[in-house]
């Protein structure tokens, strides 16, 4: 079998085609988020369907999401909490909020969701209550900031997520000057040392290339 970027992504469309199936709602935020010219960087349809499992999985019913983009992800988790659950998602960009609460609405999950519109270190603050899963998908270089909110708006047990974590190998490099590297370094080397968090993370391939997700619990 060749390994190929080329053949991650037949595999990834093979499982989500097997495992996930496809869903009106979900491809039309993707195809909004197109329309409107946004960044294609939401995440893959089998770690959409990752998030939605984990929210359900650890019977999350509050959910935090630093980075709401097009409302993809949201979707997925906002599916997970269930009829009484909650997701509040902050996004930077008022003009991608926009496009996020009209797919987000449309998917019939609009009352779930509360839309934060600021930076995360401007948001955060302001937040009240705690949370049993967050999702970091934000500026990476903030990535330390954020944990460190997640842990405190977090309670043992909080399920913590972390996107990005492999950048195509980069984050072996040490002498990298991406800032975006920078910051996933300094974050994941926060969850190992942090006494707060206990972490592992997976390399992905697939349909968005090489990456990887950091998973943590709050203890
Ligand atoms: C980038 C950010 C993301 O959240 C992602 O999933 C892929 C790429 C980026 O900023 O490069
Ligand atoms: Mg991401």
């Amino acid at each position: 079998m060749d390994s190929t970027p080329a053949a991650w992504r037949a595999a990834d469309d093979f499982l989500a085609d097997t495992l996930v199936g496809h869903d009106p709602a979900l491809e039309a935020a993707l195809d909004a988020q197109r329309a409107a010219g946004m960044p294609e960087i939401e995440v893959a349809p089998v770690a959409g369907k990752l998030l939605n499992l984990l929210v359900r999985i650890s019977g999350a019913t509050r959910v935090l999401e630093i980075g709401t983009l097009g409302g993809y992800s949201t979707i997925w988790m906002a599916r997970g909490v269930g009829e009484q659950g909650r997701v509040v998602t902050i996004e930077a960009e008022a003009a991608h909020a926009a496009v996020a609460r009209a797919s987000i609405d449309a998917a019939g999950v609009g009352d779930r969701v509360d839309i934060r519109i600021g930076r995360g270190a401007d948001v955060l603050p302001t937040l009240v209550g705690w949370f049993d899963l967050v999702f970091i998908d934000a500026d990476k270089e903030s990535n330390t900031l954020y944990l460190d909110w997640a842990a405190r708006l977090g309670h043992p047990g909080t399920v913590v997520v972390v996107d990005n974590i492999g950048r195509d190998g980069e984050i072996v490099n040490d002498a990298s000057p991406d800032p975006k590297v920078v910051g996933t370094r300094d974050g994941l080397r926060m969850l190992g040392e942090d006494p707060r968090f206990d972490a592992t993370a997976l390399q992905t391939v697939g349909i968005k290339g090489w990456d990887g997700f950091a998973i943590a619990v709050v203890v």
